[in-house]
């Protein structure tokens, strides 16, 4: 059986639900250091750990001999087992049915839904952007004047307008467009008696995911009226899963892409929170929509950055969606500061009323999130009778250890003596016996040797393989920079041509279609590149300036001992006298990419 009989969608499944921390700790002893997870290697023999494992970006990594994988090739080759039957071991340890006949039809389906309900979206998108363009006296024009929302932003976030109920059905069945996909993709409800635009009469927000592409729109109502709700959102779809699109998403992305530094991302919680924040040139804003911020956003916002801020809104609900979010983000490794608003209800009436450089002041005076909910849940109590010292005392510590590094602990402990005014001594020995081990070793040091040795054959494969993967995923979309490793005629040669060409021509490409182009199999290099588990953005951009400036200097090396074999066996001069030319050429090369 091969790999291709299952989709990509199961694969993500079956590795969402297996975490590769739990999976690794049943064959080998975990620690937990600086972030990382770290055990001896399994795959060689050695005394000190070296073999790393990265929980938000859930892959392994050993420095001593370079294995490295997810959690799928982990479990084929603790198992000794091919691809499939590491994928059915996975899938029952999370109570998943591997998938059948009928499922691969389905799944075909799904594909099929998924292609249209984004054409759906596209061309709805366009619809309501140009109903707002020619209805400037539109109540829906009008409100946005009044929320002080620019044209810059409307055309930014794709705001439009629906004038009515009747016409966007009328106008996508002209575009060819059938009843049931309409509503399938959520723009489109069935009433009594007609069919009828879903965001009828409402302000339309576009939503997109990652990629830019529009998966979900918010409609707002414009009309002051109890009997409408505020928004009417699009509910789940095939392309739309709330707990992972986060609105702005795809900007900061898009920032982050261009290199610029993008360090920190702002959270706020509505559509207008994050325009206005946009609009005054505070771009790496993101907005949670109202919504408990879930895991998986979290782990989408740690591929972008270490450090967030919280600036939910300033009343009760924003304070109690503060702490909830402040452990999910926690939860995925990310630093988190907070901000709490007061004299405005949101970011948008706070910049409106104070301006940008107060609110700039605001974002960097936000305070760290533990500090911040020792500080806030002290409030709680009477820190001057015993009763409520003690609570507090253990809620306080409970949340030390549950979040910070032993460096971390000591200023935590010495905020909370400030508050309970109880000897830190005593402090620090209750949080000892709440079973924290303090954590001694270091971390292996990386050193340079280890680097030099792993730039072997294997190491150049790997990096191919990781180049070619953030291609596929649309990570990096320079391919130019890296043709001249795929010069060849082998399997990851051809598969970046394939690639390019569909990059030239402008057309989509997605991991299912590789299966129709190329034959993949468990042991294909493709397979690899498909499967390929990267760091978390960060550490993936610093790393491919240096990835790619290294398999370059391997492959004049190559180049290099090729030729001086080739000269050793030269008959006359004068093709000797060739050849060092050539290398002469090919050492200045090499010293001019070692710069
Ligand atoms: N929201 C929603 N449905 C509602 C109310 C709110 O989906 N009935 C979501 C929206 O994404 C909204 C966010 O929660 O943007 C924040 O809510 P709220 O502050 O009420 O709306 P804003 O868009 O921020 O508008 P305003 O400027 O009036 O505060
Ligand atoms: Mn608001």
């Amino acid at each position: 059986m091969t790999r291709g009989n299952l989709s990509s969608e199961f694969l993500d499944e079956v590795r969402s639900k297996n975490d590769i921390v739990d999976i690794a700790s049943k064959y080998m002893t975990l620690n937990r250091r600086g972030g990382n997870f770290w055990a001896c290697c399994p795959f060689h023999s050695e005394k000190t750990p070296s073999f790393s494992i990265k929980q938000d970006a859930q892959f392994y990594k050993c420095f001593g001999c370079g294995e490295s994988g997810n959690v799928i090739s982990l479990v084929m080759k603790m198992e000794n087992v091919d691809f499939y039957t590491a994928v059915e071991i996975l899938a029952k340890s999370a109570g998943l049915e591997m998938p059948t006949e009928a499922d691969n039809a389905e799944m075909a389906k799904r594909k099929r839904d998924r292609d249209i309900a984004y054409q759906i979206m596209r061309a709805t998108t366009e619809f309501y952007q140009d109903n707002l363009k020619n209805a400037p006296d539109s109540p829906q024009a009008q409100y946005l004047k009044k929320r002080g929302i620019n044209a810059e932003m409307i055309e930014k976030f794709k705001i439009g307008a629906s004038l009515n109920f009747d016409d966007l059905p009328k106008h996508l069945t002209k575009l060819g467009f059938k009843l049931d996909d309409m509503i399938m993709a959520g723009v489109v409800a069935r009433g009594d008696y007609r069919v009828y635009d879903f965001y009828g009469k409402r302000l339309i927000f576009s939503i997109c995911n990652g990629f830019g592409d529009v998966v979900a729109f918010s409609g707002r109502s414009v009309v002051e009226s109890p009997d409408r709700t505020k928004y009417k959102n699009t509910p789940q779809s095939v392309i739309f899963n709330k707990s992972e699109i986060l609105f702005g998403f795809n900007y900061v992305r898009d920032l982050k892409k261009q290199n610029l530094g993008l360090d920190t991302i702002v959270i706020v919680e509505g559509h207008i929170d994050v325009i206005s924040c946009h609009q005054v040139g505070i771009t790496n804003t993101i907005g949670c929509m109202g919504t408990a911020l879930t895991t998986q956003h979290a782990r989408r916002i740690k591929q972008l950055v270490e450090n967030v801020i919280l600036c939910l809104d300033g009343d009760s609900a924003g304070a109690n969606a503060t702490y909830k979010a402040i452990d999910v983000l926690k939860d995925a490794g990310l630093n988190v500061r907070v901000v709490r608003l007061e004299g405005a209800k949101d970011p948008d009436e706070f910049i409106k009323k104070f301006g940008k450089a107060n609110f700039l002041d605001k974002l960097s005076t936000a305070i760290d999130c533990v500090d911040f909910v020792l500080t806030d849940s002290a409030k709680k109590y009477d820190l001057n009778s015993n009763a409520g010292k003690t609570k507090y005392i253990k809620e306080a510590l409970n949340y030390i250890s549950k979040f910070s590094t032993p460096a971390e602990q000591e200023i935590y402990l010495s905020l909370v003596q400030r508050l309970v005014k109880i000897p830190i001594d005593a402090l620090r020995k209750s949080l000892n016996t709440l079973g924290h081990k303090e954590v001694k070793s270091k971390e292996p040091e990386q050193n340079v040797d280890m680097v030099q040795e792993t730039l072997n054959d294997n190491y150049i494969t790997e990096s191919k393989i990781m180049l070619l993967s953030a291609v596929l995923y649309k990570k990096i979309d320079n391919l130019d920079e890296i043709e001249i490793l795929f010069k060849g005629n082998d399997e990851l040669s051809r598969l970046y041509n394939y690639l390019k060409q569909k990059l030239n021509e402008n057309k989509e490409y997605n991991v299912s279609s590789l299966f129709d182009n190329f034959e993949i199999n468990n042991n294909s290099l493709i397979d690899k590149v498909i499967n390929y588990s990267f760091p978390a953005d960060d550490v993936f951009a610093n790393g491919i300036k240096e990835t790619i400036a290294r398999v370059k200097l391997y492959e004049i090396q190559q180049e290099r001992e090729k030729l001086t074999k080739a000269m050793s066996q030269a008959t006359s001069s004068e093709e000797k006298m060739q050849y060092l030319v050539k290398l002469k050429e090919l050492t200045d090369l090499y010293y001019k990419e070692k710069k």
